[in-house]
């Protein structure tokens, strides 16, 4: 039986690996062929590397494998072939002596992971800090069409019937131990319910406010950031992403189509609007460098100058993502900084329309 989509329109760039019927030909696809893969995966449709920095040693992204499934439905179901490939995954939590020492690091090994291997698109599986501009680095310097999906953020962490926020609370709860103000065995407890669900970081810390960045710049479907992980809607938003992922290889979109002035304009103005993460500064500049953008620390100061802070989260202010999302996500900000005049429109994005 065979599944094999309408004709693709071009020779895409994985049959350099997998058409016609050379020695080399032969010997990739016969090694492949050792998972199981059918002949007809073979005919010229779309590779798509699902680029997973899943890791059972960087929490926040300790479900991506079981999410990466949904983007393989999606995958197929838009006539893909999609090839899970594990990529560098530096934990904030746990890495040593700082996971921003690996960043350049993980940047590279994405960058080859993509060039030296059969693909003609990627999906971009991310959450910890320093795993989404890493990512997002790599697959701009190969400009083949990529897309972000993030794991998404913890739930609530409560205590007590206080919010909890990853990392803002602990700095507190540390002191009280030290002080004798709190007991061992509720630091314990509060160290559990801090991070009661898979996910990253549930304040706007690094990891969602790069997951912001992401959707601001275009490089995510609208939405993704602010899904808690363990909602049902983050996995329709993997599947979603993995759909979306071919169609943007057929119309042969890429990140420097995604990733002009305008749209680092829009991520700069949003990251104030959202109370965002300095991180961010150091993260786009270095991303703008990829795609040959002249950006700098004036534009942060003259873009971000009159833009008002409108989301009150963590670890400025007292919300968490989980509320974030239920009050509208990103899709909301976007919104009123557009209405406010301080969005560029024209902005092309991973959905094939503008900001
Ligand atoms: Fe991974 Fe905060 S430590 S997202």
């Amino acid at each position: 039986m065979s599944f094999a989509p309408a004709p693709w329109p071009r020779r895409l760039r994985s049959q350099e690996w997998f058409g016609g019927d050379s020695r080399d030909n032969i010997y990739h696809r016969s090694w492949m062929k050792n998972q199981g893969f059918p002949a007809d995966l073979f005919d010229g449709r779309p590779v798509i590397g699902i680029l997973n920095t899943w890791s059972e040693l960087t929490p926040c992204n300790a479900h991506l494998h079981d999410l990466a499934q949904r983007v393989k439905h999606g995958i197929f179901e838009a006539g893909g072939f999609p090839v899970e490939v594990p990529v560098f995954s530096a934990a904030e939590s746990s890495f040593r002596p700082s996971a921003m020492m690996f960043r350049n690091l993980a940047a590279m090994a994405v960058e080859e992971a993509i060039r030296g291997q059969p693909m003609d698109g990627c999906v971009l599986m991310v959450g910890c800090d320093k795993t989404t501009p890493s990512l997002l680095m790599g697959a701009a310097s190969v400009d083949l069409p990529a897309i972000v999906v993030t794991g998404g953020p913890m739930l609530n962490g409560w205590f007590r019937g206080e919010r909890v926020g990853s990392g803002t609370a602990l700095w507190q709860m540390s002191e009280d131990i030290k002080a004798g103000r709190m007991s061992r065995a509720d630091f314990l407890e509060a160290e559990t319910a801090m991070s009661r669900s898979p996910g990253s970081c549930n304040t706007m810390g690094t990891a969602s406010t790069m997951a912001s960045m992401a959707e601001a710049l275009g490089m995510a479907l609208s939405g993704n950031a602010a899904i808690p992980a363990v909602d049902s809607r983050r996995r329709m938003m993997a599947q979603l992403t993995g759909r979306r992922i071919v169609q943007m290889v057929k119309d042969d979109l890429k990140p420097s189509d995604v990733l002009t002035r305008a749209a680092f304009e829009n991520a700069i103005r949003c990251n104030g609007a959202i109370g965002g993460s300095t991180n961010a500064v150091i993260h786009l500049l270095a991303l703008a460098g990829r795609v040959g953008l002249d950006l700098t620390l004036d534009d942060w100061d003259r873009l971000g100058r009159d833009v008002p802070t409108i989301v009150n989260l963590m670890p400025s202010g007292k919300y968490l993502m989980e509320e974030f999302f239920y009050a509208g996500g990103l899709p909301v900000v976007l919104k009123r900084l557009g209405e406010a005049g301080l969005l560029n429109r024209d902005a092309l994005t991973v959905s094939g329309q503008t900001a």
